[in-house]
């Protein structure tokens, strides 16, 4: 059974400054709801409905968000605008909400680490905000997707999908053997290579399944690319078991670290989900 999933959002965001100076960038929205919103709804979508937060200085706007407002609620109750709440209450009422603090910025896989506390020994599901993942009405999310992978196999699963050759600086990078389609088992990972150095152009995507194996990896885990404690190299020593597969999900992924991916991801869900069907 897996229940829980991890929200790494401590990052500062920077790449959005000034927009994020005082106010964390997963709560950018994306037309009406913010990023961690659309995260919070696909880790419902796939049974995983005790959030964990692991947050940093200036993100109290998220735990803010998914409680209720008072005054807020008080207000609009029995008005025309209580409608613009439902969609958050729904998600309120339909998960639980914890959060740690990273005392300090040391990496994705130190963030992780620190959200132990949150998760205790069994699998779970991480979320990086950031990347948007969107699918067709009616199909699984991306994170149903990993889910129904880790439960035929028992293992930890990261979502990948492939990029032009140019672009794996920007992503962690598999070595994978296919065996079947869409689905690999890795043999070898590595943060952000060069384009001479990388493996392949598979590339890494902000959703994982994690068993909990990774956090005593993690624990031995010195720091990698950038001097951070990587989570993909602490994911590469359980490859070397044989214990980490890829999968090739189905769906739509938006860089929202990015300016032009935000952008690119505000048209589209304006066009092709708020228009058709505002809530
Ligand atoms: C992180 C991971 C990287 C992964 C990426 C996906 O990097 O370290 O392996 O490919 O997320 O978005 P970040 O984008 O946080 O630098």
């Amino acid at each position: 059974m897996i229940r829980k999933c991890l929200f790494p959002v401590a990052g500062y965001g920077t790449r959005f400054l000034p927009a994020t100076k005082a106010m964390p960038k997963e709560m950018l929205p994306v037309v009406n709801k913010p990023l961690v919103q659309y995260g919070v709804e696909e880790a419902i979508s796939a049974g995983l409905n005790q959030i964990g937060f692991v947050t940093g200085r200036g993100k109290r706007a998220i735990n803010d968000h998914f409680d209720v407002s008072y005054e807020l609620e008080h207000q609009i109750a029995g008005s025309e605008k209580e409608k613009y709440l439902s969609c958050v209450r729904e998600v309120i009422q339909n998960a639980t909400f914890s959060s740690t603090r990273q005392p300090e910025m040391k990496g994705l896989g130190h963030a992780i680490l620190v959200g132990e506390l949150l998760i205790g020994y069994e699998p779970f599901g991480v979320i990086l905000a950031d990347d948007l993942c969107l699918v067709e009405e009616g199909e699984d999310s991306v994170m149903t997707q990993l889910v129904k992978i880790y439960r035929r196999f028992g293992k930890s699963v990261v979502a990948i999908t492939e990029v032009p050759r140019e672009d794996v600086s920007k992503f962690g990078v598999i070595a994978a053997e296919e065996i079947e389609p869409g689905i690999y088992t890795v043999s070898d990972m590595v943060e952000k290579p060069s384009p001479e150095d990388a493996p392949s152009n598979l590339a890494i995507i902000g959703r994982y399944v994690l068993t909990p194996d990774i956090f005593e990896a993690l624990r031995h885990t010195e720091p990698g690319k950038n001097g951070e404690i990587q989570i993909t190299d602490a994911l590469l020593k359980l490859a070397r078991k044989g214990r980490v597969l890829a999968y090739k999900f189905r769906g739509l992924r938006f860089d929202c670290g990015s300016i032009e991916g935000y952008v690119a991801a505000t048209n589209y869900v304006y066009q092709n989900i708020y228009s058709k069907n505002p809530k």
